[in-house]
């Protein structure tokens, strides 16, 4: 018996269509691997990079977790950075978080889920830091959707502080930090302007989105 076997028959219907395009594209694809850049985005089922991007395979690396979190001790996602950057030599990494987020709601609101309240604790750090942004009186549509933006502002800040990083910049590469937000209702995707070139637009950029400038 097979498990799951619509899905094996939707990759049957894949590889078909795939090749039909390109007779060459899965044996290219099997060579090598040369993305130009890093996604680190939310594992919601909603945001996937490649389609939202246009990207076909081969084209973005990418790393998800619940809520897009970069935590400076979180060895899958530091590893995922260093691998991205030194190894394939991507030049843009991307942090992309999304409105409608239920890792940052959760945050947002102290409702308690289970282990994850433990993950989420950092988003919640990021809402306890910016509380005069958020405050509890505001309407609450507003307050989790300038949460989502500001977890990406700060998610963006920890890529840049990670040695990883920081490395790269004094070795002189070319690799720029950007943050994005993607809203689910009609599928668009947004700059918040917080794009990071080298050490000393960390602070600037990073002021310049709490301001929430555009
Ligand atoms: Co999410």
């Amino acid at each position: 018996m097979q498990y799951l076997p619509q899905l094996f028959e939707n990759n049957r219907a894949w590889v078909e269509k795939m090749t039909a395009q390109d007779p060459d594209f899965f044996r290219r694809l099997a060579d090598i691997q040369s993305p130009k850049y890093l996604w680190i985005g939310c594992s919601d089922s909603r945001v996937p990079a490649n389609q939202i991007t246009g990207l076909q395979p081969g084209e973005v690396f990418v790393h998800r977790n619940v809520a897009n979190a970069v935590i400076h001790t979180d060895l899958n996602c530091l590893s995922v950075i260093q691998f991205a950057v030194d190894v394939l030599e991507v030049n843009h990494i991307i942090v992309c978080g999304h409105y409608g987020c239920g890792g940052v709601k959760a945050a947002l609101t102290g409702e308690r889920l289970g282990l994850i309240d433990n993950w989420l604790r950092h988003i919640k750090d990021v809402r306890d830091k910016h509380s005069d942004q958020i405050a509890p009186g505001m309407d609450m549509a507003a307050r989790w959707e300038r949460l989502c933006e500001l977890n990406v502002i700060e998610q963006v800040r920890h890529v840049t502080q990670t040695t990883i990083v920081r490395d790269a910049w004094s070795r002189g590469r070319n690799l720029i930090i950007h943050g994005w937000i993607y809203r689910l209702s009609d599928g668009k995707l947004r700059d918040l302007r917080v794009s990071v070139a080298g050490s000393g637009d960390v602070e600037t950029a990073y002021a310049k989105g709490l301001r929430g400038l555009r």
